[in-house]
């Protein structure tokens, strides 16, 4: 099966975002990836929901939220407002994370959960059989146009095997350090989405970089 490709705005002009927004719209990309980023739970803030409302609005890809902020629960309402497909907390987030995926699923959007890189893969044991999708870092969170750290893809590997043997249908969608190589060796080891934002942006035609890793 041919991966989703999600390209992350983070990278995009954020002088000019509708031109960025109108070529994902125009390019093979399945979704579009938001960062929300607070200052607290990552050394970096991104954008806020005034901005998000006319991305949104502009975007005709599904959304793919990111949310890399403390007590993310208490902003479902403003996720769903933007009309968001998949909303993303971090599993280092969440201490109630059973009742936030609830919520989030309650509220009428796909639930999933993000684990850093020093999260292993068995603390979501038990969470799996409720989510739509695990959100791999590939990078510890809070800026594009970071190294892949190597010890993602046997992760990926172990995720996996954990999905099969919860006979979980859970997604594997893996955000940071993708690119045409990682990008591989992530799928052949059994991601479903991979987000990318430099990769894209910093491309000479971004629309053919996203062909490129639809191809992998
Ligand atoms: C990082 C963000 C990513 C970021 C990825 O904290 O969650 O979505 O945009 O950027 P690249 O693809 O440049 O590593
Ligand atoms: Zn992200």
């Amino acid at each position: 099966m041919e991966p989703l490709v999600a390209p992350s705005l983070l990278s995009a002009d954020f002088g000019n975002l509708s031109k960025d927004i109108e070529m994902i719209n125009r390019s093979e990309a399945d979704w579009l990836h938001l960062d929300i980023m607070d200052g607290v739970f990552v050394p970096n803030i991104s954008f806020g929901f005034p901005v998000l409302k006319h991305v949104a609005r502009l975007s005709c890809k599904p959304l793919d939220v990111h949310l890399m902020i403390v007590n993310p629960e208490k902003f479902i309402p403003e996720v769903k407002a933007i009309g968001a497909y998949v909303m993303n907390v971090h599993y280092e987030a969440c201490t109630h994370l059973h009742r936030v995926v609830q919520q989030i699923r309650e509220a009428g959007m796909k639930p999933a959960v993000t684990i850093n890189p020093a999260t292993p893969i068995l603390m979501l044991k038990d969470i799996l059989p409720e989510v739509y999708m695990v959100l791999v870092m590939g990078v510890n969170p809070g800026f594009g146009g970071q190294k892949f750290i190597e010890h993602t893809i046997d992760k990926v590997c172990e995720l996996r095997e954990l999905i099969q043997l919860s006979h979980s249908d859970a997604l594997i969608e893996v955000d940071g350090g993708v690119n045409l190589d990682t990008g591989k060796r992530l799928i052949d080891a059994g991601a479903d989405i991979l987000v990318a934002g430099n990769a894209v942006f910093s491309a000479p035609v971004p629309e053919e970089m996203i062909h490129a890793l639809k191809s992998l």
